[in-house]
């Protein structure tokens, strides 16, 4: 071997044991407290943005910003973003500034974003930081409900955000709730989202609970725990219930009464939509055997006579037509999960246009739940 040659096998072998020994001698500050260096932070911040930039070309974003999917955002980043992004009127969030990198106060951040470029980073999350993924991530429609959110964020003083994202308690006398809440504290967060009486929030952001069959509800939250429904808030709730919470939860619900047709059901009344409820009642009564869909009304009534319902099935009268035409896309896709009663639906379904799904969830909401199985 040429002398030349030697020394350079000699300084690289030199170069890596230092290396080594350095990185094992453990002055190397990996803690999160002592933050990055300047070089570092530049590499990771340039590296986010080139790959959100890179993964999102060519794709394409739904229609944003109806008010339901806002107010589904909202409901969302109260429980899982804002202990470390803060919110609206909450500039210094603690938690966040500790974080290496800081979690950023997002309200002025989110003009740097196109909406393809929130969706990854929301959905994805982003490595060697503390942003984690979305949980569910068959919920593509979650996430862009969060970017919804995201987006209308920077114009929402902090009361405006409160109240999309939480309930107003105040003036609720409700014996039944005051006595729950006051002895499952965690009833009041799941208001939030279902509303006190489960009747849901002032859009179809979240499914109504009051009156469903109390054997569907403990099974559904089971589902979310397990993750073998899929949803981004759901599963975060439901994983962190204890059995017992699940069922006087499920319970106080069940008990409920349901107010239906919903309050912002007088829309349905024009003209077109009362055919569009006409066509739905005739999907439900009896199904379109031409595309393998089977008559709804056998497992989800109403009943005309005195059959009683199978306690595991769904009540649908007078639930959200909005909420009720997503799942069943979300069945067609394959993405919704469920119980272990899933399948029987699942075989119900083979083909369905978004019009006849609309049409169907229009005809459900538009009914009134008369009675409920105990
Ligand atoms: C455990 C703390 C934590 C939670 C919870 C969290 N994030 Fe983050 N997030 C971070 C950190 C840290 C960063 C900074 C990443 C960086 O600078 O590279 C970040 C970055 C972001 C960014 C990019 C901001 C920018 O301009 O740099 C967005 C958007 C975001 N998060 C949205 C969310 C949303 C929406 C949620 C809730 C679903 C959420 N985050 C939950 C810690 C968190
Ligand atoms: C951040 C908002 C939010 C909170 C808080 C929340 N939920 Fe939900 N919940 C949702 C959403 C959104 C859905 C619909 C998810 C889906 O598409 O599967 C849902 C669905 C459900 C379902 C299934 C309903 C059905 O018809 O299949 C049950 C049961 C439920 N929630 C119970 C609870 C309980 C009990 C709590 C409190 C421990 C709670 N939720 C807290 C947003 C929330
Ligand atoms: C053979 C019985 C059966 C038939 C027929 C059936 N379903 Fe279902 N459906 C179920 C079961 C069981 C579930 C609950 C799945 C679970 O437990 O996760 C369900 C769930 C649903 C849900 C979700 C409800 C919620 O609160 O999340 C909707 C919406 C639905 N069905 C609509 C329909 C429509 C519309 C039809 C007719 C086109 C139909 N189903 C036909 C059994 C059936």
């Amino acid at each position: 071997m040429k002398p030349w040659k030697k020394h350079i096998l000699f300084f690289l072998g030199i170069s890596f044991f230092s290396g080594i020994f350095i990185w094992l001698s453990g002055i190397i500050p990996l803690t999160a407290s002592s933050g990055h260096w300047d070089i570092t932070k530049w590499f990771l911040s340039i590296g986010m943005k080139r790959s959100v930039e890179t993964y999102t070309i060519g794709k394409s974003v739904p229609e944003l910003g109806r008010p339901w999917m806002i107010q589904k955002g909202a409901g969302h980043y109260e429980i899982g973003c804002r202990q470390c992004h803060g919110a609206p009127g909450d500039k210094d969030s603690l938690f966040g500034n500790e974080l290496t990198p800081n979690a950023p106060w997002l309200p002025s951040q989110i003009h740097k974003w196109e909406p393809d470029e929130l969706f990854r980073i929301v959905k994805h999350g982003v490595k060697f930081t503390g942003m984690p993924a979305w949980a569910a991530l068959q919920r593509n429609d979650e996430v862009w409900a969060m970017v919804s959110f995201l987006r209308s964020m920077p114009n929402l003083s902090g009361p405006e955000y409160e109240k999309m994202a939480t309930i107003l308690r105040s003036g609720f006398t409700n014996p039944d709730y005051q006595e729950n809440a006051g002895k499952l504290p965690v009833l009041q967060s799941c208001a939030n989202c279902h509303g006190m009486t489960g009747n849901g929030r002032e859009t179809s952001a979240f499914p109504k609970l009051a009156g469903q069959n109390l054997k569907y509800l403990e099974h559904s939250l089971k589902a979310y725990a397990k993750d073998e429904r899929h949803s981004g808030p759901m599963e975060l709730m439901a994983a962190s219930l204890k059995k017992e919470e699940v069922r006087k939860l499920s319970l106080y619900f069940s008990k409920q009464k349901r107010i239906s047709p919903s309050p912002s059901h007088h829309l349905v009344l024009e003209g077109a939509l009362s055919e569009a409820i006409k066509r739905g009642a005739d999907i439900a009564h009896k199904g379109i055997p031409q595309q393998r869909v089977a008559s709804c009304v056998a497992c989800h009534g109403p009943h005309l006579d005195d059959r009683r319902m199978n306690p595991h099935f769904p009540n649908l009268s007078g639930q959200f037509a909005d909420y009720i035409a997503l799942q069943l896309k979300l069945f067609l896709k394959n993405k919704r999960g469920g119980t272990k009663y899933a399948n029987v639906m699942h075989k119900a379904l083979f083909e369905m246009t978004p019009q006849q799904m609309r049409d169907v969830a229009l005809y459900y909401e538009s009914l009134t739940l008369e009675k409920s199985d105990p």
